[in-house]
């Protein structure tokens, strides 16, 4: 075991996972990988291996099943070892949702969110635990923008926000270092599983590689950063939108609807 421990990545077996995979071995953490494909999985750690020496060890696992997420979770809590989980392995869909067959949008959100929230959750109360260890959930700027994306992946990845600052409110204080990374464009297998180019879709300047990626959401984790939008280049204009958010806050919740829905008198809506 390296004096970091290990760091458990799931979707390990390409794009954004797999770079997380080289580049935490390079920084000498031993790792756990997790993907549905074998094969995919030992030519990631086998390449891992030979570049660092670090110990990889895989889990084979469908993510969208239950019981086998199960299986992955139980490592998770037994193995005091693990200090970092990178909760990556998500698919989305290039078709809208009216075109897109109702069951693979269920596993969708079975994968990104049902799935993402147990092992984010089963992480946090471990490392809370412990009073030590690192959560990286993977959202999208789709979040940003929910109406050019498919509804259901938009409203994923928005889960994954809304979770990983609720977990750092409660965790944070507790040991927990919390992450919740928002990629724009990136070159992996996500529109290839759909027989799509990346490149028939956004300009070539839109297109990050997975490694500045990877690269720079480390070094947003490094700098503490609780949100982190590796092409976004000016974070004030990030958190100018929180505080616009924030300000709604003391005109969320009165004892009256709003004077523009017309209803001034208590019993107007029956009437
Ligand atoms: N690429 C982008 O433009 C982009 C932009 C914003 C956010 N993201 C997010 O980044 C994350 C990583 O995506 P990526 O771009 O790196 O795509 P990717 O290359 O397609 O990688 C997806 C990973 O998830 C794993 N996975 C998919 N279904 C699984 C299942 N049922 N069980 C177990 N593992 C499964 C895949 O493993 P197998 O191949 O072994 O099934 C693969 O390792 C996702 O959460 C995605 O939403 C990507």
């Amino acid at each position: 075991m390296t004096e970091l421990g290990s760091a458990l990545i799931t979707g390990a077996s390409s794009g954004i996972g797999a770079a997380y995979a080289d580049r935490l071995a390079k920084r000498g953490f031993d790792l756990v990988l997790v993907a549905h494909n074998e094969q995919h999985l030992k030519t990631v750690a086998d390449q891992v291996v030979a570049e660092t020496g670090v110990k990889v060890d895989i889990i084979t696992a469908d993510l969208t099943s239950r019981t086998d997420v199960r299986r992955v979770e139980q490592r998770l809590r037994s193995d005091n070892s693990i200090a970092l989980l990178v909760n990556d392995a998500g698919i989305g869909t290039p078709k809208p949702v009216l075109d897109e067959d109702i069951d693979f949008l269920e596993s969708v959100v079975e994968l990104n969110v049902v799935t993402a929230h147990r092992l984010a959750v089963a992480a946090a109360q471990v490392f809370a635990g412990r009073r030590r260890g690192g959560i990286i959930n993977l959202s999208s700027i789709a979040v940003l923008h929910p109406e050019q994306v498919n509804a259901t992946y938009g409203a994923t990845k928005a889960f994954i926000l809304n979770l990983s600052q609720g977990l750092h409110r409660e965790a944070g204080p507790k040991g927990v270092k919390l992450q919740v990374v928002l990629p724009g464009a990136t070159r992996t297998e996500f529109f290839s599983r759909f027989g799509m180019s990346i490149d028939s879709r956004f300009p070539a300047e839109q297109i990050m590689e997975p490694a500045d990626l990877v690269d720079a959401a480390l070094a947003g984790f490094d700098q503490g950063e609780l949100v982190t939008i590796p092409s976004l280049p000016d974070m004030k204009d990030w958190e100018r939108f929180v505080a616009a958010r924030l300000a709604l806050g003391p005109n969320l919740s009165h004892s009256k609807p709003a004077a523009r829905y017309g209803l001034t008198g208590a019993g107007l809506l029956h009437s």
